[in-house]
């Protein structure tokens, strides 16, 4: 471990656990056996008893440039040194105005215009709103339906549950919004297990949307969501011609199609975001996580010029979207931002995982054989080793490996039997050998 870090206080282990209440977390269980990361730099964390762990994760799928970027911490004391808040209610800062402009340069046209949150969750939140109040000021205000997908993860607001497809993140929170449908999702072991690159079959799933059409009347829906590539449902890849296919129906129905790019909207999939990658554009995206290497908490929806210009083409000379938060465009945020920015500029950090593709791939695929590893998929930098089930105890297999990881020094986590993957995008070859040595070590230990 290098002085710098040995220097670092890493006497913080609280003696009282009671009082916080940690999220998405057996608490109970945690709280009887816990861990504490102290300190991150580069690819690697640091626990409080100074064990040093490869982050297979980017953190949560959001430190693409790695940990302790000092362009962004510099950036960060910076901006709290001028300027630490101003909000921008009919007000403005220049950073908001800059970070916007140059976002714009890097996604894809027509996507030019940037409504600025804290979260993906709020990202999500504030997509399906302008969706609603798009549809209602261009005089199709009976669209009021909003369609997600299976197995789709869109964080937590009430908006994002509902049109969100995992079980157990809906089953305790009541009826939610009404008026939301879900299309089918796309994860087909039995016939695309161990596919290189995009699954060969599926794209006829797109179809599911046709079939909502059908049966609620396309006036009555107002836009679709999904993720180009399942995340949280454990890196579901879109079928080839799936995407293009949702989005033919969309453009043929008046359905606005919202991408949600919260995790691949960063140079996670070796371009800008997976809708440049795939060639398929949608009309409003979210992001989060990555904009500012996950320093700041922030998010971005970007809009298209057509869903722009109808809330500008508004009679009311007045507040155009009655929406926004007290944080959106925070000053000290854009400038984790910009300074983000300028890295993944220098480094050429979003299509890193383009050049990564192969080797991570072939590694990924070399625990084809290994025992109980019944699907390998991966895309760029993002994948997931899917491990069969105990009898009777889903998801105690990937808990056990994820946990057995840790200890032989990789950070990773488990979703059910899968144990998935997004390393920060610096990672090198031989530190992509080493997770994947690793998982087969913990895999052949956990049994
Ligand atoms: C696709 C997607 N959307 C939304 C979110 C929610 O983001 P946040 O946790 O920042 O609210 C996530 C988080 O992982 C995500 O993966």
């Amino acid at each position: 471990m290098s002085e710098s870090i040995k220097n670092l206080n890493h006497n913080l282990v609280p003696d009282n656990l009671d009082s916080y209440w940690m999220p998405f977390t057996p608490n109970r269980q945690f709280k009887e056996n816990p861990r504490f990361i102290v300190s991150a730099r580069g690819m690697h964390y640091f626990d409080s008893n100074d064990h040093k762990i490869l982050d297979g994760s980017a953190g949560l799928w959001c430190v693409n440039a790695g940990h302790y970027r000092e362009e962004i911490n510099t950036a960060v004391q910076e901006q709290l040194s001028s300027l630490d808040f101003a909000h921008s209610f009919n007000s403005g800062h220049p950073h908001a105005f800059n970070f916007a402009n140059r976002l714009v340069q890097h996604f894809p046209d027509p996507l030019n215009h940037v409504f600025f949150t804290n979260s993906g969750s709020e990202s999500v939140d504030t997509s399906l709103k302008i969706a609603l109040a798009y549809q209602k000021a261009i005089g199709q205000g009976s669209r009021q339906r909003l369609v997600g997908r299976e197995k789709g993860y869109h964080g937590m607001g009430f908006g994002g549950v509902s049109v969100g497809g995992l079980v157990k993140n809906r089953a305790a929170f009541g009826m939610l919004l009404p008026g939301t449908d879900h299309i089918r999702h796309t994860l087909d072991i039995e016939r695309n297990a161990f596919s290189k690159g995009l699954p060969p079959h599926g794209a006829e799933l797109a179809d599911d949307l046709q079939r909502l059409v059908e049966l609620h009347g396309a006036e009555t829906i107002a836009a679709v969501i999904v993720e180009p590539v399942a995340g949280a449902g454990g890196v579901i890849l879109p079928p080839q011609g799936y995407l293009e296919r949702l989005r033919e129906i969309c453009t043929e129905n008046g359905i606005l199609l919202i991408f949600d790019e919260v995790i691949t909207g960063f140079g996670r999939l070796g371009a800008t975001c997976a809708a440049e990658r795939f060639g398929v554009i949608p009309d409003i995206m979210t992001t989060a996580k990555g904009i500012t290497n996950a320093t700041i908490p922030m998010g971005a929806v970007f809009v298209s010029e057509t869903v722009y210009q109808a809330f500008m083409a508004a009679e009311d000379p007045g507040v155009e979207l009655s929406h926004g938060y007290t944080y959106s465009g925070h000053p000290v945020a854009c400038a984790a931002g910009n300074a983000t920015l300028d890295i993944f500029e220098k480094e050429g950090l979003f299509t890193r995982g383009a050049s990564l593709q192969d080797y991570w791939n072939s590694a990924a695929m070399s625990l084809r054989g290994t025992a109980n590893v019944i699907d390998v998929r991966c895309y760029a930098l993002m994948g997931a080793i899917e491990f069969s089930s105990r009898p009777g105890a889903v998801g105690q297999r990937g808990a056990d490996i994820g946990k057995k990881a840790y200890e032989l020094g990789l950070w990773c986590r488990n979703i059910g039997d899968s144990i998935v993957l997004s390393p920060p995008l610096t990672i090198t070859e031989s530190e992509i050998d080493d997770i994947f040595s690793i998982i087969q070590a913990a895999a052949k230990a956990a049994g």
